[in-house]
Protein backbone atom coordinates (compact mmCIF):
# COMPACT_ATOMS: atom_id res chain seq x y z
CA UNK A 1 0.00 0.00 0.00
CA UNK A 2 3.07 2.25 0.28
CA UNK A 3 3.46 3.35 -3.14
CA UNK A 4 -0.50 4.41 -3.20
CA UNK A 5 -1.12 7.73 -4.70
CA UNK A 6 -2.07 10.86 -2.08
CA UNK A 7 -3.43 13.84 -2.13
CA UNK A 8 -0.89 16.79 -1.89
CA UNK A 9 -2.18 19.37 0.47
CA UNK A 10 -5.14 20.41 2.39
CA UNK A 11 -6.26 22.41 -0.35
CA UNK A 12 -5.95 19.65 -2.75
CA UNK A 13 -8.36 17.15 -0.77
CA UNK A 14 -10.92 19.97 -0.47
CA UNK A 15 -10.77 20.94 -4.24
CA UNK A 16 -11.35 17.31 -5.38
CA UNK A 17 -13.75 16.39 -2.77
CA UNK A 18 -15.63 19.61 -3.62
CA UNK A 19 -14.98 18.60 -7.11
CA UNK A 20 -16.83 15.03 -6.32
CA UNK A 21 -19.73 16.96 -4.40
CA UNK A 22 -20.19 19.96 -6.56
CA UNK A 23 -22.18 18.93 -9.51
CA UNK A 24 -25.50 18.70 -11.35
CA UNK A 25 -26.63 18.10 -8.09
CA UNK A 26 -26.21 21.57 -7.10
CA UNK A 27 -26.86 23.10 -10.72
CA UNK A 28 -29.69 20.67 -12.09
CA UNK A 29 -30.99 19.07 -8.89
CA UNK A 30 -31.05 21.52 -6.55
CA UNK A 31 -32.84 24.74 -8.10
CA UNK A 32 -35.58 22.68 -8.99
CA UNK A 33 -35.78 20.55 -5.63
CA UNK A 34 -36.17 24.10 -4.11
CA UNK A 35 -38.82 24.98 -6.51
CA UNK A 36 -40.35 22.12 -5.77
CA UNK A 37 -40.76 22.17 -2.04
CA UNK A 38 -40.99 26.06 -1.85
CA UNK A 39 -38.27 27.66 -1.76
CA UNK A 40 -36.40 29.57 1.46
CA UNK A 41 -38.39 27.06 3.78
CA UNK A 42 -36.88 24.37 2.45
CA UNK A 43 -33.21 25.72 2.11
CA UNK A 44 -33.20 25.98 5.61
CA UNK A 45 -34.35 22.41 5.87
CA UNK A 46 -31.68 21.66 3.77
CA UNK A 47 -29.05 23.57 5.64
CA UNK A 48 -29.67 21.43 9.18
CA UNK A 49 -29.68 18.06 7.08
CA UNK A 50 -25.86 19.01 5.83
CA UNK A 51 -24.88 19.99 9.49
CA UNK A 52 -26.99 17.07 11.07
CA UNK A 53 -26.62 14.16 9.00
CA UNK A 54 -24.37 14.67 6.12
CA UNK A 55 -21.66 16.15 7.52
CA UNK A 56 -21.60 12.92 10.27
CA UNK A 57 -21.61 11.10 7.46
CA UNK A 58 -18.84 12.72 5.71
CA UNK A 59 -16.61 12.18 8.46
CA UNK A 60 -17.42 8.67 8.68
CA UNK A 61 -16.69 7.68 5.05
CA UNK A 62 -13.53 9.95 5.39
CA UNK A 63 -12.81 7.80 8.81
CA UNK A 64 -12.73 4.22 7.07
CA UNK A 65 -10.93 5.51 4.26
CA UNK A 66 -7.98 7.20 5.86
CA UNK A 67 -7.58 4.55 8.43
CA UNK A 68 -7.68 1.72 5.63
CA UNK A 69 -6.12 3.66 2.50
CA UNK A 70 -8.16 1.03 0.64
CA UNK A 71 -11.11 1.58 -1.73
CA UNK A 72 -14.44 0.68 -0.27
CA UNK A 73 -14.33 -3.13 -0.45
CA UNK A 74 -10.62 -3.92 0.78
CA UNK A 75 -11.47 -1.21 3.47
CA UNK A 76 -14.32 -2.87 4.89
CA UNK A 77 -12.46 -6.48 4.91
CA UNK A 78 -9.68 -5.04 6.43
CA UNK A 79 -11.59 -3.50 9.37
CA UNK A 80 -14.08 -5.81 9.63
CA UNK A 81 -12.79 -8.80 8.07
CA UNK A 82 -14.54 -12.17 7.11
CA UNK A 83 -18.14 -10.47 8.06
CA UNK A 84 -21.11 -9.36 6.17
CA UNK A 85 -19.69 -5.61 6.03
CA UNK A 86 -18.12 -6.50 2.85
CA UNK A 87 -20.86 -6.50 0.81
CA UNK A 88 -21.85 -3.06 2.24
CA UNK A 89 -17.78 -2.91 -0.01
CA UNK A 90 -19.24 -4.12 -2.88
CA UNK A 91 -22.51 -2.31 -2.59
CA UNK A 92 -20.78 1.39 -3.09
CA UNK A 93 -18.90 -0.10 -5.79
CA UNK A 94 -21.49 -1.09 -7.93
CA UNK A 95 -23.62 2.10 -6.79
CA UNK A 96 -21.49 4.87 -7.99
CA UNK A 97 -20.92 3.03 -11.38
CA UNK A 98 -25.15 3.05 -11.88
CA UNK A 99 -25.30 7.13 -11.25
CA UNK A 100 -22.32 7.60 -13.67
CA UNK A 101 -23.99 6.25 -16.59
CA UNK A 102 -27.26 7.88 -16.13
CA UNK A 103 -25.05 11.07 -14.91
CA UNK A 104 -23.14 10.59 -17.53
CA UNK A 105 -26.95 11.45 -19.83
CA UNK A 106 -27.44 14.69 -17.99
CA UNK A 107 -23.58 15.19 -18.35
CA UNK A 108 -24.20 14.71 -22.44
CA UNK A 109 -26.99 17.05 -22.83
CA UNK A 110 -24.47 19.99 -20.97
CA UNK A 111 -22.55 19.09 -24.05
CA UNK A 112 -24.76 19.37 -26.32
CA UNK A 113 -26.27 22.58 -24.62
CA UNK A 114 -22.74 24.38 -24.80
CA UNK A 115 -22.36 23.53 -28.64
CA UNK A 116 -25.71 24.79 -28.88
CA UNK A 117 -24.79 27.75 -27.25
CA UNK A 118 -21.42 28.30 -28.87
CA UNK A 119 -23.47 28.14 -31.78
CA UNK A 120 -25.44 31.14 -31.03
CA UNK A 121 -28.56 29.09 -31.09
CA UNK A 122 -30.61 30.67 -28.30
CA UNK A 123 -31.25 33.88 -30.08
CA UNK A 124 -34.45 36.05 -29.16
CA UNK A 125 -36.07 34.60 -32.74
CA UNK A 126 -35.83 31.47 -31.55
CA UNK A 127 -37.38 32.03 -28.21
CA UNK A 128 -40.65 30.05 -28.57
CA UNK A 129 -39.22 26.78 -29.76
CA UNK A 130 -36.00 26.69 -26.95
CA UNK A 131 -38.61 25.26 -24.83
CA UNK A 132 -39.82 22.12 -27.19
CA UNK A 133 -35.93 22.21 -27.75
CA UNK A 134 -35.19 19.64 -24.97
CA UNK A 135 -37.95 17.06 -25.44
CA UNK A 136 -37.07 16.75 -28.75
CA UNK A 137 -33.43 17.07 -28.61
CA UNK A 138 -33.25 14.34 -25.75
CA UNK A 139 -35.64 11.91 -27.33
CA UNK A 140 -33.60 11.52 -30.46
CA UNK A 141 -31.16 8.42 -31.16
CA UNK A 142 -27.76 9.43 -32.54
CA UNK A 143 -26.76 13.01 -30.85
CA UNK A 144 -27.82 12.49 -27.34
CA UNK A 145 -25.79 8.72 -27.09
CA UNK A 146 -22.91 10.28 -29.24
CA UNK A 147 -22.60 13.23 -26.31
CA UNK A 148 -23.76 10.55 -23.13
CA UNK A 149 -20.21 8.70 -24.88
CA UNK A 150 -18.13 11.75 -25.53
CA UNK A 151 -19.00 12.59 -21.85
CA UNK A 152 -17.83 9.29 -20.74
CA UNK A 153 -14.80 9.92 -22.68
CA UNK A 154 -13.67 12.70 -20.39
CA UNK A 155 -14.22 10.94 -17.27
CA UNK A 156 -12.34 7.72 -18.59
CA UNK A 157 -9.37 10.17 -19.74
CA UNK A 158 -9.15 12.34 -16.60
CA UNK A 159 -9.52 8.98 -14.32
CA UNK A 160 -6.80 6.87 -15.92
CA UNK A 161 -4.59 9.70 -15.61
CA UNK A 162 -4.55 8.86 -12.37
CA UNK A 163 -5.01 10.25 -8.60
CA UNK A 164 -2.53 13.14 -8.67
CA UNK A 165 -1.79 13.72 -12.57
CA UNK A 166 -5.75 13.89 -13.36
CA UNK A 167 -8.06 13.83 -10.77
CA UNK A 168 -5.97 16.37 -8.59
CA UNK A 169 -4.93 18.74 -11.42
CA UNK A 170 -8.52 18.97 -12.79
CA UNK A 171 -10.28 19.59 -9.61
CA UNK A 172 -7.31 22.44 -8.84
CA UNK A 173 -8.40 24.00 -11.61
CA UNK A 174 -12.34 23.59 -12.23
CA UNK A 175 -13.07 24.30 -8.49
CA UNK A 176 -12.11 27.73 -8.84
CA UNK A 177 -13.09 28.64 -12.24
CA UNK A 178 -16.57 27.23 -11.35
CA UNK A 179 -17.04 29.44 -8.59
CA UNK A 180 -16.06 32.29 -10.91
CA UNK A 181 -18.24 31.53 -13.02
CA UNK A 182 -21.58 30.50 -11.04
CA UNK A 183 -21.09 34.02 -9.56
CA UNK A 184 -20.68 35.92 -12.45
CA UNK A 185 -23.88 33.67 -14.22
CA UNK A 186 -25.71 35.05 -10.56
CA UNK A 187 -25.12 38.46 -10.58
CA UNK A 188 -26.20 38.76 -14.36
CA UNK A 189 -29.16 36.85 -13.01
CA UNK A 190 -30.10 38.83 -10.00
CA UNK A 191 -30.28 42.37 -11.55
CA UNK A 192 -32.55 41.07 -14.44
CA UNK A 193 -35.59 43.37 -14.34
CA UNK A 194 -38.26 40.75 -12.23
CA UNK A 195 -35.63 38.88 -10.85
CA UNK A 196 -36.05 40.80 -6.76
CA UNK A 197 -39.23 37.99 -6.43
CA UNK A 198 -36.73 35.53 -7.37
CA UNK A 199 -34.42 36.30 -4.50
CA UNK A 200 -37.58 36.86 -2.35
CA UNK A 201 -38.80 33.56 -2.95
CA UNK A 202 -34.73 32.32 -2.01
CA UNK A 203 -34.72 34.45 1.57
CA UNK A 204 -37.97 34.57 2.85
CA UNK A 205 -39.17 30.93 4.51
CA UNK A 206 -42.79 29.99 4.39
CA UNK A 207 -43.23 27.37 6.47
CA UNK A 208 -46.88 26.12 5.16
CA UNK A 209 -45.16 24.83 2.37
CA UNK A 210 -43.39 22.17 4.13
CA UNK A 211 -44.67 19.07 3.92
CA UNK A 212 -43.43 16.03 4.92
CA UNK A 213 -42.47 14.68 1.80
CA UNK A 214 -39.80 17.70 1.92
CA UNK A 215 -37.72 16.33 4.58
CA UNK A 216 -37.46 13.41 2.88
CA UNK A 217 -36.50 15.45 -0.30
CA UNK A 218 -34.06 18.01 1.74
CA UNK A 219 -31.94 14.38 2.98
CA UNK A 220 -31.73 12.93 -0.44
CA UNK A 221 -30.71 15.76 -1.86
CA UNK A 222 -28.03 17.08 1.23
CA UNK A 223 -26.60 13.34 0.32
CA UNK A 224 -26.61 13.23 -3.15
CA UNK A 225 -25.09 16.63 -3.18
CA UNK A 226 -22.19 15.32 -0.90
CA UNK A 227 -21.72 11.87 -2.48
CA UNK A 228 -22.40 10.52 0.09
CA UNK A 229 -23.12 6.40 0.61
CA UNK A 230 -22.11 5.17 -2.03
CA UNK A 231 -17.90 5.10 -1.22
CA UNK A 232 -17.08 8.01 -3.38
CA UNK A 233 -15.86 10.16 -0.42
CA UNK A 234 -14.17 7.31 1.61
CA UNK A 235 -12.03 6.45 -2.04
CA UNK A 236 -11.02 9.62 -1.66
CA UNK A 237 -10.26 9.72 2.00
CA UNK A 238 -8.01 6.61 1.21
CA UNK A 239 -5.69 9.26 -0.74
CA UNK A 240 -5.39 11.04 2.08
CA UNK A 241 -2.13 11.48 4.00
CA UNK A 242 -1.94 10.38 7.86
CA UNK A 243 -0.97 13.99 9.07
CA UNK A 244 -4.06 15.64 7.38
CA UNK A 245 -7.14 16.93 9.66
CA UNK A 246 -9.84 15.34 8.39
CA UNK A 247 -12.65 17.74 10.27
CA UNK A 248 -11.18 19.99 8.39
CA UNK A 249 -11.45 18.84 5.26
CA UNK A 250 -14.75 17.83 5.87
CA UNK A 251 -15.79 20.73 7.05
CA UNK A 252 -14.42 22.60 3.83
CA UNK A 253 -15.80 19.98 1.42
CA UNK A 254 -19.42 20.71 2.97
CA UNK A 255 -19.32 24.78 3.10
CA UNK A 256 -17.93 24.66 -0.36
CA UNK A 257 -21.14 22.22 -1.45
CA UNK A 258 -23.08 24.45 0.11
CA UNK A 259 -22.02 27.68 -1.06
CA UNK A 260 -22.40 26.13 -4.39
CA UNK A 261 -25.82 25.11 -4.16
CA UNK A 262 -26.86 28.15 -2.73
CA UNK A 263 -25.37 30.69 -5.53
CA UNK A 264 -26.63 28.32 -8.13
CA UNK A 265 -29.95 29.02 -6.23
CA UNK A 266 -29.39 32.72 -6.94
CA UNK A 267 -28.19 31.47 -10.40
CA UNK A 268 -31.56 30.01 -12.04
CA UNK A 269 -34.46 31.29 -9.68
CA UNK A 270 -33.97 35.10 -10.17
CA UNK A 271 -33.85 34.44 -13.69
CA UNK A 272 -36.65 31.91 -13.93
CA UNK A 273 -39.00 34.56 -12.25
CA UNK A 274 -37.77 37.52 -14.14
CA UNK A 275 -39.17 35.41 -17.15
CA UNK A 276 -42.56 34.67 -15.41
CA UNK A 277 -42.01 31.19 -15.54
CA UNK A 278 -43.23 29.02 -12.59
CA UNK A 279 -40.30 27.69 -10.35
CA UNK A 280 -41.60 24.13 -9.90
CA UNK A 281 -41.18 23.27 -13.38
CA UNK A 282 -39.36 20.37 -12.25
CA UNK A 283 -35.53 18.75 -14.12
CA UNK A 284 -36.29 20.69 -17.34
CA UNK A 285 -35.87 24.03 -15.56
CA UNK A 286 -32.22 24.27 -16.24
CA UNK A 287 -32.17 22.43 -19.94
CA UNK A 288 -35.79 24.02 -20.68
CA UNK A 289 -36.06 27.11 -18.96
CA UNK A 290 -32.80 28.62 -18.71
CA UNK A 291 -32.35 28.47 -22.33
CA UNK A 292 -35.50 30.02 -23.13
CA UNK A 293 -34.43 33.34 -20.66
CA UNK A 294 -31.51 33.26 -22.37
CA UNK A 295 -32.70 33.71 -25.95
CA UNK A 296 -35.53 36.20 -24.57
CA UNK A 297 -33.11 38.09 -23.11
CA UNK A 298 -30.92 38.31 -25.71
CA UNK A 299 -32.87 41.03 -27.13
CA UNK A 300 -31.37 43.50 -24.66
CA UNK A 301 -28.23 42.15 -25.03
CA UNK A 302 -27.31 39.75 -27.52
CA UNK A 303 -23.74 39.52 -27.00
CA UNK A 304 -24.19 39.26 -23.28
CA UNK A 305 -26.54 36.86 -23.20
CA UNK A 306 -24.81 35.00 -25.10
CA UNK A 307 -21.52 34.75 -23.46
CA UNK A 308 -23.82 33.94 -20.08
CA UNK A 309 -25.46 31.33 -21.96
CA UNK A 310 -22.03 30.12 -23.06
CA UNK A 311 -20.97 30.20 -19.47
CA UNK A 312 -23.63 28.47 -17.58
CA UNK A 313 -23.36 25.18 -19.85
CA UNK A 314 -19.91 25.17 -19.52
CA UNK A 315 -19.96 25.41 -15.93
CA UNK A 316 -22.28 22.58 -16.04
CA UNK A 317 -20.25 20.66 -17.58
CA UNK A 318 -16.98 21.37 -15.51
CA UNK A 319 -18.82 20.69 -12.80
CA UNK A 320 -20.25 17.51 -14.21
CA UNK A 321 -16.79 16.13 -15.14
CA UNK A 322 -15.62 17.17 -11.65
CA UNK A 323 -18.50 14.75 -10.15
CA UNK A 324 -18.46 12.16 -12.62
CA UNK A 325 -14.45 11.50 -12.41
CA UNK A 326 -15.47 10.49 -8.76
CA UNK A 327 -17.83 7.81 -9.30
CA UNK A 328 -15.65 6.06 -11.89
CA UNK A 329 -12.50 6.09 -9.38
CA UNK A 330 -14.52 4.08 -6.69
CA UNK A 331 -14.28 1.23 -9.49
CA UNK A 332 -11.16 1.36 -10.51
CA UNK A 333 -9.81 1.51 -6.73
CA UNK A 334 -11.94 -1.47 -6.82
CA UNK A 335 -10.32 -3.22 -9.67
CA UNK A 336 -6.52 -2.10 -9.47
CA UNK A 337 -6.58 -3.12 -5.71
CA UNK A 338 -8.81 -6.27 -5.40
CA UNK A 339 -8.63 -7.12 -8.27
CA UNK A 340 -5.07 -6.49 -9.52
CA UNK A 341 -5.78 -5.23 -13.01
CA UNK A 342 -3.68 -1.78 -14.14
CA UNK A 343 -5.61 1.40 -13.93
CA UNK A 344 -5.72 1.44 -17.97
CA UNK A 345 -7.68 -1.80 -17.74
CA UNK A 346 -9.47 -0.72 -15.01
CA UNK A 347 -10.69 2.36 -16.66
CA UNK A 348 -11.58 0.93 -19.78
CA UNK A 349 -13.61 -1.99 -18.29
CA UNK A 350 -15.79 0.84 -16.31
CA UNK A 351 -16.21 2.96 -19.52
CA UNK A 352 -17.45 -0.19 -21.36
CA UNK A 353 -19.77 -0.67 -19.00
CA UNK A 354 -21.21 2.66 -17.86
CA UNK A 355 -21.55 3.40 -21.33
CA UNK A 356 -23.77 -0.03 -22.19
CA UNK A 357 -25.95 1.46 -19.00
CA UNK A 358 -25.88 4.70 -19.80
CA UNK A 359 -26.82 3.85 -23.59
CA UNK A 360 -29.91 2.18 -22.11
CA UNK A 361 -30.61 5.49 -20.23
CA UNK A 362 -30.12 7.56 -22.78
CA UNK A 363 -32.46 5.49 -25.32
CA UNK A 364 -35.43 5.93 -22.02
CA UNK A 365 -36.02 9.07 -23.60
CA UNK A 366 -37.13 7.81 -27.06
CA UNK A 367 -36.88 4.93 -28.62
CA UNK A 368 -36.66 2.94 -25.29
CA UNK A 369 -39.21 4.95 -23.13
CA UNK A 370 -41.80 2.31 -23.16
CA UNK A 371 -39.68 -0.40 -21.22
CA UNK A 372 -40.79 0.45 -17.77
CA UNK A 373 -39.18 -1.00 -14.40
CA UNK A 374 -41.19 -1.08 -11.67
CA UNK A 375 -43.53 1.55 -13.99
CA UNK A 376 -40.52 3.63 -14.33
CA UNK A 377 -37.94 4.56 -17.33
CA UNK A 378 -34.68 2.73 -17.54
CA UNK A 379 -33.40 6.61 -16.47
CA UNK A 380 -35.94 7.40 -13.99
CA UNK A 381 -35.56 3.90 -12.12
CA UNK A 382 -32.07 3.83 -11.92
CA UNK A 383 -31.80 7.79 -10.90
CA UNK A 384 -35.07 6.49 -7.76
CA UNK A 385 -33.14 3.51 -6.85
CA UNK A 386 -29.38 5.14 -6.46
CA UNK A 387 -30.46 8.42 -5.11
CA UNK A 388 -34.01 7.13 -2.80
CA UNK A 389 -32.65 3.64 -1.43
CA UNK A 390 -29.06 2.93 -2.18
CA UNK A 391 -27.21 6.48 -1.27
CA UNK A 392 -29.72 6.26 2.07
CA UNK A 393 -28.93 2.86 2.84
CA UNK A 394 -24.73 3.09 1.99
CA UNK A 395 -24.88 6.56 4.25
CA UNK A 396 -26.85 4.77 6.97
CA UNK A 397 -24.94 1.78 6.93
CA UNK A 398 -21.30 3.78 6.96
CA UNK A 399 -22.70 5.93 10.10
CA UNK A 400 -23.90 2.58 11.92
CA UNK A 401 -20.22 0.60 11.20
CA UNK A 402 -18.53 3.98 12.59
CA UNK A 403 -20.50 4.08 15.46
CA UNK A 404 -21.02 0.46 16.46
CA UNK A 405 -18.75 -1.37 14.70
CA UNK A 406 -15.37 0.82 14.85
CA UNK A 407 -13.47 0.47 18.07
CA UNK A 408 -14.17 4.09 19.55
CA UNK A 409 -10.46 4.77 19.99
CA UNK A 410 -9.70 4.29 16.79
CA UNK A 411 -12.40 6.47 15.71
CA UNK A 412 -10.90 9.01 17.95
CA UNK A 413 -7.15 8.27 16.61
CA UNK A 414 -8.35 9.07 13.30
CA UNK A 415 -10.39 12.03 13.97
CA UNK A 416 -7.28 13.55 16.18
CA UNK A 417 -4.25 11.96 14.20
CA UNK A 418 -3.25 9.97 17.59
CA UNK A 419 -4.56 12.47 19.71
CA UNK A 420 -2.10 15.55 18.44
CA UNK A 421 -5.12 17.34 17.22
CA UNK A 422 -6.52 19.91 19.87
CA UNK A 423 -9.95 20.93 17.93
CA UNK A 424 -11.10 17.95 16.74
CA UNK A 425 -10.45 16.59 20.32
CA UNK A 426 -12.56 18.96 22.01
CA UNK A 427 -15.45 18.25 19.45
CA UNK A 428 -14.91 14.37 19.87
CA UNK A 429 -18.15 13.81 21.88
CA UNK A 430 -20.24 15.63 20.01
CA UNK A 431 -19.74 14.21 16.67
CA UNK A 432 -19.17 10.31 18.11
CA UNK A 433 -22.70 11.16 19.90
CA UNK A 434 -23.93 12.37 16.23
CA UNK A 435 -22.50 10.04 14.35
CA UNK A 436 -23.59 6.87 16.69
CA UNK A 437 -26.99 7.83 17.62
CA UNK A 438 -28.37 11.38 15.82
CA UNK A 439 -27.56 10.54 12.37
CA UNK A 440 -28.81 6.97 12.21
CA UNK A 441 -32.48 7.12 14.07
CA UNK A 442 -33.42 10.69 12.30
CA UNK A 443 -31.99 9.18 8.87
CA UNK A 444 -34.32 6.31 9.70
CA UNK A 445 -37.34 8.09 10.44
CA UNK A 446 -36.92 10.50 7.93
CA UNK A 447 -36.44 7.66 4.82
CA UNK A 448 -40.03 5.90 6.88
CA UNK A 449 -41.68 9.28 6.61
CA UNK A 450 -40.94 10.00 2.75
CA UNK A 451 -42.10 6.36 2.10
CA UNK A 452 -45.51 6.87 4.01
CA UNK A 453 -46.12 10.36 3.45
N1 LIG B 1 -22.36 15.10 -5.70
C1 LIG B 1 -22.55 15.01 -7.10
C2 LIG B 1 -23.41 16.18 -7.56
O1 LIG B 1 -23.83 16.97 -6.78
C3 LIG B 1 -23.16 13.71 -7.51
C4 LIG B 1 -22.48 12.49 -7.01
C5 LIG B 1 -23.22 11.49 -6.43
C6 LIG B 1 -21.10 12.34 -7.15
C7 LIG B 1 -22.61 10.36 -5.95
C8 LIG B 1 -20.49 11.17 -6.69
C9 LIG B 1 -21.25 10.20 -6.11
O2 LIG B 1 -23.70 16.29 -8.71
Amino acid sequence: MTNREKFGSRATVIMAMAGSAIGLGNIWRFPFIVGEYGGAAFILVYILCCFLLSMPILLSESIIGRRTHQGTFGAMNTLAPGTAWKWLGLLTVISPLIILSYYSVVGGWSFAYLTKALSLQFKPENAESVIGMFATFSSTTWAPLACTAAFLVLTSVIVYLGVNKGIEKFSKISIPVLFVLIVVIAVYSITLPGAGEGVRYLVKPDFSKLTPGAYAAALGQSFFSLSLGVGTMLTYASYVRKDENILASASGTAFFDLLFAILAGFAVMPAVFAAGIAPSSGPGLVFETLPFIFSKMGAGGQVISAAVSILFFLTILVAALSSSISMMEVGVAYLVEEKKLSRHKATFLLFLVSLVIGVLCCLSFGSLSGIKLFGQTIFNFCDRLCSNFLMTIGALLFSVFVGWKMDKKAVRDELTNGGSLKGPGKVFPALYFLIKYVTPVTIIAIFLIGILA
